[in-house]
């Protein structure tokens, strides 16, 4: 048998034309994702993930339209909200039920044709958005915010969240927060997904397999813990002593490392200029010095680079979003990479299938329970 790979580190899985990762360069169907972060709309990335291509005009407005068309939620959702509420669960947690729940109101939920596909992958697209916006209203005790035709994807994620219109800086810093987190070529739930709809299950079950997987904090769990520990560490002082004390522990640093880049996360470039940006403007500055402190001793001693959840955390922070509700917006961009692996895999299938090396005991014999 094949030779153990713990992690499948360095196993080619699938084929994909999806994104790609070469040379310390990320690539979304072979547009460098400077360029794409510099120019694009949010909505022309989804495009560019499902169908390969960049959008016509006509495409991107019909897209839009129907993005907006499907954000609004079934009225069962909220009250199933509520139910959440009384339970105090994250909303990570919540958002992997309520994915879940989608499939109950769509009533082609199992046709797996592609047209159908891509259809849904719009729908799921544009509700994951106000799950996570509307979750966030009602366990306030608000009343959810009704999206509105005339924003972008970014600008109505803020605003059914907050109920105010965003300022355009805050659209595109957002935008481009959802550029660089929409997919990433083979990560854990992007697999994940794939496995799930390998079966031939459908694209509810992929999604919110791939929920449950990114929900982990060595995945996208981890913007919520870096700023965990910056709150914790308070000052630049304190970085020192967190660090040493987090070493001598083997404690994880959240935000750094990574499995594919060990010459840094280009995609965490963006996310530091805008952090350092938008603290600077919001009175935080010592929130991104604790953080540079912080990756110059990461670097120093265990030669590790920030990734994309390090500076994603702060950026998040100064626009007034709660840290519980990091890891589900990378959910809301990352829906449009994990609905790309979907289609992607069901149109070329083969069920996942890997071996395994067994290990354990072997002849044994059944004891009756009197015996044992
Ligand atoms: C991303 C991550 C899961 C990759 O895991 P991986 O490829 O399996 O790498 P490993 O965990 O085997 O790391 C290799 C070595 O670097 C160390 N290391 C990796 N990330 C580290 C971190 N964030 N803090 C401290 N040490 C770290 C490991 O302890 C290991 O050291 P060892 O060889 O002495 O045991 C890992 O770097 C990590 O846990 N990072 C923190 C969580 C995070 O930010 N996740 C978001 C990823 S985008």
């Amino acid at each position: 048998m094949a030779e153990l790979m713990r992690g499948l580190e360095g196993v080619i899985a699938a084929e994909t034309k999806i994104s790609s990762i070469i040379d310390s360069q990320l690539t979304y169907a072979g547009y460098d994702i400077d360029d794409l972060t510099e120019n694009a709309q949010f909505e022309e990335i989804i495009f560019l993930l499902w169908n390969y291509r960049l959008p016509t005009a006509q495409e991107l407005s019909e897209l839009k339209e129907k993005l907006f068309e499907y954000m609004t939620l079934n009225p069962r959702m909220y009250s199933h909200f509520e139910e959440y509420t009384t339970d105090k669960v994250h909303p990570m947690t919540a958002l992997r039920t309520s994915v879940s729940y989608l499939a109950h109101f769509d009533e082609n939920a199992d046709d797996n044709d592609e047209e159908a596909l891509q259809e849904r992958a719009i729908r799921i697209q544009a509700k994951i958005a106000s799950l996570v916006a509307s979750f966030a209203r009602v366990r306030e005790g608000k009343e959810p915010v009704k999206p509105d035709p005339s924003l972008s994807y970014a600008a109505n994620f803020l605003y059914m969240l907050r109920g105010e219109k965003p300022s355009d800086v805050e659209v595109e810093g957002f935008n481009k927060a959802l550029i660089l987190h929409a997919d990433h070529e083979l990560n854990a739930s992007a697999f994940t997904a794939r496995c799930a709809v390998s079966s031939l299950s459908d694209m509810y079950s992929g999604v919110t397999a791939a929920v449950a997987s990114l929900k982990g904090p060595l995945h996208g769990g981890a913007n919520e813990r870096v700023m965990r520990m910056l709150t914790e560490i308070g000052s630049v002082d304190n970085v020192e002593d967190y660090l040493q004390k987090a070493f001598a522990n083997k404690d994880k640093i959240m935000g750094f490392g990574h499995r594919v880049y060990k010459n840094g996360d280009p995609r965490a470039k963006y996310l530091k200029e805008m952090s350092q940006r938008i603290t600077n403007e919001t009175g935080q500055s010592e929130l991104f010095d604790v953080s540079v402190k912080i990756a110059e001793i990461m670097k120093e001693e265990k030669g590790l680079l920030p990734n994309v959840d390090f500076y994603s955390a702060t950026v998040y922070h100064s626009m007034g979003i709660e840290h519980d509700l990091f890891t589900p917006i990378f959910a809301v961009s990352r829906t449009s990479g994990w609905t790309a692996h979907i289609l992607e895999q069901l149109r070329d299938n083969r069920i996942m299938r890997p071996r395994a090396t067994y290990i354990g005991d072997v002849n044994r014999k059944y004891v009756p329970i009197e015996e044992r």
